[in-house]
Formats: structure tokens, sequence, C-alpha cells
């Protein structure tokens, strides 16, 4: 660091001063020379030449918003089956404007984080500043990886402390995206990485390896505070609980250890005598004269140990225990009962006939039959998507699918909580490319809120819940620079429904030229638009009289202006639109 004082310069270093402008100039090259060749460096880690991305620039003058989407033929906005509960959200547009949005309404609400981006393989599958990107793209890498990290560092606030964030990915850049996301959420985050068998037979066309498999990557927020669920394989586990008793059906294992640490040097705790009656089979840890003893000696002469220590055997044996007696001797077995079947871990291969792709397609077959045109590429198996979410969420979280496509994300949570009486609740974002929004995810998710013929014709009950569907908006900002004062007013009146969003008040129930206000879940939300103290009086007053809690978003040129002067027993004030354009501005790094 350079410092002038008393018309000297000094430059210190970490440990050094100098004192002359000579020394001071010899240092600054010499520092200049260390940073070179710090930067020549290889470090590890992933590296790729930045590709400039159109949507992201044009949030440097842009502010994205939402508004709800426009009613049309087949559209209505606002789907409702069951009033009590909180709506479900889809978001039609690009999802880098969609991530921004939900970084200012969403901070730190999704339990879960999934996404299924287009995999660049190089068959047109995606766009790049309205380009796709052809296999012989010599930067086709670069883009890609510009285009995730760009979305990718969007999520990382929305995540609940002990969210979890899962890719699905394929051979193509499961490398780079590992390296990204290790470099994004820490290599420490990173849960585990499973392989999906989504084609069994594998891919026959291909040249030399039939591919049937493909990833799947789960990272933590924070791994001391994550958890992963249990995986119920209890119908396939079913048939090997051979034997019943007065409590269940169970199956049988050697109480005696063998394998890793099953040695007596191993466990000491875990070698004791258990002391049997010959007739009665009864077993005890308590010395007993007359009852013969047995040790868990292998028939070799191998010192093993018991599976669990005296005490518990004492509570458990009842009720757990199987005797049997054989020529050389006893042999204890402990009854694993189907009762006390929990799940398990899930595995790093995931291998199950569900979970293959076509039974996603098939999925969206039933659910389309009179329109089979409709049916979209690659969606995932709804039941491989049920058990992600099984392992991910709680039963009443909030779930985000920003490359939502088809929608197989909400139908799951749909299905699951009918399942499990959950109140698991989901945002999909999409874009609108060949009309898949519309005529795909709002249509999918839609029909099965409300129920739809399948293709017998057979009439499938609805799961119900709720849908609010909205699309992003650019509010120009770039006067913001020249005219500050009119582009603040003008986003002012433009993000109403997004700051409904933010407080769970969907429904607008007034708006006029100097307020707006919006009703939810029993509170209101009001935006001033003004600064006449008159009319903002008339506003509090009406909100005091609502007797419901209240968030009242007052105009205002900078922060907390108005924060004590207005708050009431039920009216909590915010200012705006200072705190979205700081969302805003940290996000896109101006
Ligand atoms: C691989 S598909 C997801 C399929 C989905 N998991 C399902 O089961 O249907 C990816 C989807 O993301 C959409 N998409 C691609 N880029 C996007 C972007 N920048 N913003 C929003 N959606 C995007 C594509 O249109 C496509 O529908």
């Amino acid at each position: 660091m350079v410092l002038w004082r008393d018309n000297i310069k000094y430059m210190t270093t970490e440990n050094e001063k100098v004192k002359t402008l000579d020394e001071a100039m010899k240092k600054i090259v010499e520092l200049q020379a260390e940073i070179k060749k710090v930067k020549k460096q290889k470090k590890y880690g992933l590296v790729w030449e930045d590709k400039k991305e159109q949507i992201v620039e044009d949030c440097k003058r842009n502010v994205p918003i939402l508004r709800l989407k426009e009613k049309k033929k087949g559209i209505e906005p606002v789907v409702t089956t069951e009033k009590t509960k909180d709506e479900n959200i889809l978001i039609e547009g690009d999802n880098y404007h969609a991530l921004s949005v939900l970084n200012y309404t969403h901070k730190g609400k999704f339990k879960v984080i999934y996404a299924d981006p287009p995999y660049n393989t190089g068959n047109k599958s995606w766009k790049y500043n309205n380009d796709y990107v052809e296999k012989d793209d010599a930067f086709k890498h670069s883009k890609w990886v510009s285009y995730i990290d760009n979305r990718l560092n969007l999520t990382k606030n929305l995540l609940t402390e002990d969210g979890i964030i899962i890719f699905a990915i394929d051979d193509y850049e499961a490398h780079t995206l590992r390296l990204l996301m290790d470099e994004v959420f820490g290599q420490d985050n990173r849960l585990g990485t499973a392989v999906v068998i989504h084609n069994p037979g594998g891919r026959q066309d291909e040249m030399f390896f039939a591919t049937a498999h493909e990833y799947m990557l789960v990272y933590a927020k924070d791994r001391e505070k994550a958890s992963v669920g249990l995986l119920n394989y209890f119908e396939e586990k079913n048939k090997s609980y051979q034997y019943s008793d007065d409590v269940s059906t169970y199956k049988l294992r050697e109480f005696r250890r063998s394998g890793a640490n099953s040695r007596r040097t191993d466990r000491p705790n875990l070698w004791y005598p258990i002391y049997v009656n010959s007739k009665t089979l009864e077993i005890s840890t308590f010395k007993n004269n007359k009852w013969d003893v047995v040790l868990p000696i292998d028939n070799d002469g191998t010192e093993r140990v018991w599976r669990w220590n005296a005490k518990t055997l004492e509570e458990k044996k009842d009720t757990y225990i199987n005797v049997k007696k054989y020529k050389d001797g006893y042999r204890f077995y402990v009854k694993e009962r189907s009762v006390d079947y929990k799940g398990e871990k899930p595995k790093t291969i995931w291998f199950r006939p569900e979970y293959s792709a076509v039974n996603g397609t098939s999925a969206l077959k039933e659910i389309f039959s009179e329109n089979l045109d409709k049916i979209f590429d690659f969606p995932k198996s709804p039941f491989l998507m049920q058990d992600i979410l099984s392992i991910s969420g709680d039963s009443d979280c909030w779930v985000l699918d920003f490359f939502a496509g088809s929608g197989t994300t909400g139908h799951a949570v749909l299905e699951l909580n009918k399942k499990d009486g959950g109140d698991r609740k989901f945002i999909l974002c999409t874009n609108n490319e060949n009309n898949i929004c519309e005529e795909v995810t709002y249509e999918r998710v839609t029909r099965v809120m409300k129920g739809y013929k399948n293709k017998k014709g057979e009439k499938v009950e609805g799961l119900g819940g709720n849908l609010r569907y909205y699309k992003t908006d650019l509010v120009d900002i770039e006067k913001l620079h020249r005219t500050p004062d009119h582009a603040k007013v003008k986003l002012t009146y433009q993000a109403g429904e997004m700051i409904g969003l933010r407080e769970n008040t969907l429904n607008e129930v007034e708006k006029n030229e100097w307020w707006q206000i919006f009703e939810g879940n029993g509170k209101s939300t009001a935006i001033y638009f003004k600064e006449d103290k008159e009319k903002l009086l008339e506003l509090v007053e009406l909100l005091e009289k609502k007797k419901t809690p209240a968030v009242l978003y007052i105009f205002s040129w900078g922060k907390n202006e108005y924060k004590s002067e207005y708050s009431g027993a039920n009216i909590r004030v915010e200012d705006i639109p200072e705190p979205i354009l700081e969302v805003y501005k940290e996000i896109n790094r101006l």
C-alpha cells in the first residue's frame, strides 16, 4: 500500500516500511512482477473463457420484475382448487430473470432446488444469445459453463440454511459441472454424486458404449446443517421377510458378527458370554451355572463379537432374538422386522425400473392423450422426481425447479403431498420456447390439479392444489443514471405483483394513482407511490382499520426514511424501490 505523509511517500507491505520514493518504486515493480507470476500459475479448478451472455448484460440496464400472466384462451393465471392452501407458482421467462426476482422475493426460502438443464449435447438443444449452440462450436463448453455459472450463482441465496441443490446432468458436462459446483458451493458441501440408470437397455445406436445412465450432483448450502432422507424400498424388500410371528413378518440375521470390525480385538465390549437354557432355549447375559455358555467364536476358532452389547440384548431379546440349537451348538439370530423398516440411505447408483426415461414420456402421454404433438422431449420420470424430493425435502418445504420443462417436479410435489398428506409447495421456472410453458408446463400442472381424462378415456381424479402463473418482464432503469427520480418512480409503480409475492399476499384488491393493495393469507401489503404525506396518512388509517397484519411499502429516494413514523401495532414499514435496486446491483456486480 502506498501512503503519503508530510510530503513523503511511504510504502508498506506486511512487514516492511520504505522511506524513499526510489525504494517505493522498486517495491512496486517487484510486486507487479509477483502478481504477474501468480496470475500465470496453474490452479486446480475450472478455467473457461467467460462468454458474455446478452440476458445477463441486459440486467445491467433493466430490472427484472414479475407480472401476472395475461388471461387468454386456455390460460387462467390463477387456478384455485383448495381455498386454504398456499399457491404454487409458475414463472415463464428466462430463468436468469426469474432467479434474479426470486433473490428479492424468496431469499432463504427453498429447502430443495432442482435443475435439469440442457446437457449441451450439440443437437440444437439450447440457445446462447439467441443462437443454437452447435456441436462444432469451438466455445460450446465455455458458453455452457458461463450460462450455468451465471444462474448457479443466483441460487445460493435462495436456499434455506439446511437447503440442498440437485443437478441432473449427463456425460457431456458432468465433469465441468462438478468442478463448477465445487467452486460455487464448496467441495466440502458436495453430499454425493449418484448415477441414475434412466435407460436400462442402453442406447444401442452408440459407437462404443451404450449409455444407460446420467448423473445427479447433490450439494448442500452447508453440510453441517443439511440432512439427506432415507429411500423406501419396502415394496421390493417385502418378499425377503419370509417368517412371521405375532408381532410382524421378519427375516433372520446372525447375531454373531462377521466381516469388518467383527473381531474381539476390534470391539472388546461386544465380547461376552450368553447363557442358554438347553430345554426352553431361553437366554440370559447373567451368569447361570446350570445353563450352557456360548461365546461368539467361529468354527475355526476366530474370536468375534455379538451385534449388540449385553444391556441391549437383555432389553430386546424377547421380541428380537431367535435361538436355534444344532448338533454342534447354538446359533442366535436377530429378527429384522418389517415393521421396523424405515428406509435406507440412498445409494450412489439409482436403479429402479420406474426411473426409466420412458416413464417420463408415458406420464405425459397419459395427461395429453388427445394431443400427442404436445409431447415434450426428455421429461424426467415422475417416480424419480418423487424419490429425489423425498430424500431432499421436508413434507412442508418449498421446492424450486428453474429448468422446469414439462413440469415433472410440480407433478411429483402434488403426488407426494397426496401420498403422505404433506404440504410441499413449488416454484417452476421455464422459458416458453415452442410454447412449452403455456401448452405443456401450465397445462400439465393444472390438469393434474383439477383431474383429466387419460389415454383410455377414463377420468383421473385431480390431486388438488393451487397455481399462479407469472411472466418475467424488464423495467428499463438505464435512465436511472440520467434521471434517477423518474426511473425509481417507474419501478415502484411496476413492482407491485413482485412485492405481493414477496409478502405472500397475492390478490390485488385496489390500485389507484396513490397506492396499490394486495391481500392474502390474512394479511395486506400496500405500496404507496407518492411523497404526499396527507394521502399517506389516509392509507395508514385504512390499513389500521383492517386490524389484520399489514406491510406498507413507502416510496422513498433512499433507505429507512419512514420506518418509525408510520409503523404501528399492525403495520410494518418497508422502503421501495431502493432495496430492490440493491439486490440487483449486488447480483449483477454493478
Ligand atoms: C432438460 S429440460 C427439463 C426437463 C424437465 N426436468 C422435465 O422433466 O420436463 C430443460 C428445460 O429448460 C428450458 N430452458 C432452457 N434454458 C432456459 C432458460 N435460460 N430459462 C428458462 N428455461 C430454460 C428448456 O426450454 C427446457 O424446457
